[in-house]
């Protein structure tokens, strides 16, 4: 984790989008010439954007639509560049562009197998926890899939430090637009699509708060002494959530 929670220079930043590049194939030569050519130059300190926290406005507001030919310049790719490295560096299994100040329609999501490993497999299983390379989503649209929901433990980089029970739905299917502008669907079920409904909620303004189990809502580290490694039916019982 420590690795992973360290400040990245410019130049990083950049080479992390190399290797992200690398590891997904879908990331395009438009996006790794755009990086290199904007994204150290438009950063003075080697410090990752600052997440924003709850309280400010632009995580309440409907971000805006991205006009597909925007999705190729070299700003919008440096704002994704900016907004992987600040997932990977805080880090988090999602970003929305809000959460770096950016009203915009796009997030990215990420969960790679080294942030599962603090999990039991228990706790694995029951999320339905599997890795999940990197993707970028412009102007998502999130489909419920079937009615059945799940409530698991849940935490927000705008809302730093605390957790609580939230019921989302098992399975979605989401539409969007990739790096290159190009339109894809994909259907998801267990972890990666709660990752999915949490990063949409961010561009209508919603933060999980605003779903929770309210009574289950506590400091991380509470959470975690009260309930790590056990089964979520504990939680599920000890805070009436549905299940
Ligand atoms: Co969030």
């Amino acid at each position: 984790m420590g690795r992973l929670s360290r400040s990245f220079h410019p130049r990083e930043v950049s080479r992390l989008w190399h290797e992200a590049a690398m590891r997904a194939p879908l990331l395009c030569v438009v996006a790794l010439a755009a990086c290199a050519s904007t994204a150290p130059a438009g950063r003075k300190d080697s410090v990752n954007d600052p997440i924003v926290q709850s309280g400010h406005p632009v995580l309440r507001q409907r971000a805006a639509d991205v006009p597909p030919e925007e999705i190729r310049t070299p700003e919008f790719q440096a704002l994704v560049a900016r907004m992987v490295a600040a997932m990977r560096a805080a880090p988090g299994v999602g970003l929305a562009a809000p959460q770096l100040g950016v009203p915009k329609r796009v997030f990215v999501v990420e969960d790679p197998a080294a942030l599962q490993a603090s999990l039991t497999p228990v706790e694995r299983s029951e999320r339905e926890r599997a890795p999940l390379p990197l993707r970028v989503l412009v102007n998502p649209t999130v489909t419920p899939v079937g009615d059945e929901k799940v409530t698991f433990w849940e935490g927000c980089l705008s809302v730093s430090g605390y957790s609580a029970l939230v019921a989302r739905f098992r399975e979605v299917e989401v539409s969007a637009l990739d790096e290159h502008g190009a339109p894809f669907t994909w259907r998801v079920r267990g972890w990666p699509a709660r990752i999915l409904q949490h990063e949409s909620d961010h561009l209508d303004g919603t933060l999980y708060v605003d779903r929770m189990v309210s009574r289950s809502f506590g400091t991380t580290p509470q959470v975690k002494a009260r309930f790590g490694g056990q089964p979520i039916a504990a939680a599920l019982e000890a805070f009436a959530a549905p299940r």
